[in-house]
């Protein structure tokens, strides 16, 4: 549970585009002075700059590779030396790799694990340590429709997102009756960059989808509610629920007839 929002401070990870600049957005809308962190510069100081005028809140920038491993505590040193305490963690920054396991970069997928899992899991233990103490705070985790079941050709991206939704969920519980919330939200296909950068390129203007909007609005009234997840649209929710009723089998299946990666020429 937030002290509150105004005044405050939130630091987003993967903030220069998508869900996570959509949630500066609407964080700053709350007051809140926020911390934006990714690897693109120019992206983050123009969002940056573009707050202060229309929320005059304050915005600091941090550039940094959440892949890396050791970001996430490097991160948390340069957050302190700048002598900004965290009331809200969005930890957003995410990639996914659509591919068969034939053509599959294996580097690829173990930065994909070291920023989806290990960065988040790094940085969320160490502030929720610190909310703990404060006795407020929370985190929002970004997770996944795809939390849900196993994935064919998105197997290690929606094994990372099923442990971003476990873990959080777990979290959740240990800290609720100590005044800190840790919600997961879990979006379907939403209209970012994202799949550009996961090998599928045009897979959410040609699949049903949503914006980051409407995404980030139902996360932020989720976690005032201090729900412990929320997927993000209806449909999402029915499909949810329904892929724990089917057989396991039928579940991949049918995710695999969904997924396949277009073969190169
Ligand atoms: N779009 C969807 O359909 C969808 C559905 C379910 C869940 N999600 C989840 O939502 C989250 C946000 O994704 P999005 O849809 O907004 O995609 P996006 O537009 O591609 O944004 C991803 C963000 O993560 C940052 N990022 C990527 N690699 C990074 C790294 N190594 N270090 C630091 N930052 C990094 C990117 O910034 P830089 O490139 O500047 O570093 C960018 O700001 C992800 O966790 C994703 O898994 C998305």
């Amino acid at each position: 549970m937030l002290k509150a929002y105004a005044d405050h401070w939130g630091l987003i990870t993967g903030a220069s585009s998508g869900i996570g600049a959509e949630f500066a957005r609407q964080l700053a809308g709350r007051g809140m002075h926020l911390v934006l962190v990714a690897r693109r510069q120019e992206r983050l100081l123009e969002l940056a700059e573009s707050l202060k005028v229309a929320h005059g809140t304050k915005c600091e920038i941090i550039v940094a590779d959440l892949a890396e491993a050791g970001s996430a505590q490097r991160l948390l040193s340069e957050v302190a030396s700048r002598g900004i305490e965290i009331e809200l963690l969005v930890n957003n920054a995410g990639v996914g790799l659509v591919a068969e396991v034939d053509d599959t970069d294996i580097t690829r997928v173990q930065q994909m694990l070291q920023l989806n899992i290990v960065t988040l899991t790094e940085l969320t233990i160490a502030v929720v340590q610190q909310m703990l103490l404060r006795g407020h705070g929370g985190v929002i985790n970004l997770a996944s429709v795809v939390s849900f079941q196993p994935v064919g050709y998105m197997g290690a991206y929606a094994a990372s997102k099923a442990f971003v939704l476990h873990f959080s969920e777990a979290l959740w519980g240990e800290c609720r009756s100590r005044g800190v919330t840790i919600t997961a939200l879990c979006p379907g296909t939403t209209r970012t960059e994202f799949f550009d950068h996961s090998g599928a390129p045009g897979w959410a203007e040609k699949n049903r989808s949503q914006d980051a909007r409407t995404v980030v609005r139902t996360g932020l009234a989720a976690f005032d509610k201090r729900k412990q997840y929320v997927v993000s649209g209806w449909i999402n929710y029915i499909l949810s629920l329904a892929v724990r009723l089917a057989p396991r089998a039928t579940a991949v299946k049918g995710s695999m007839s969904v997924c396949k990666p277009q073969k190169k020429e």
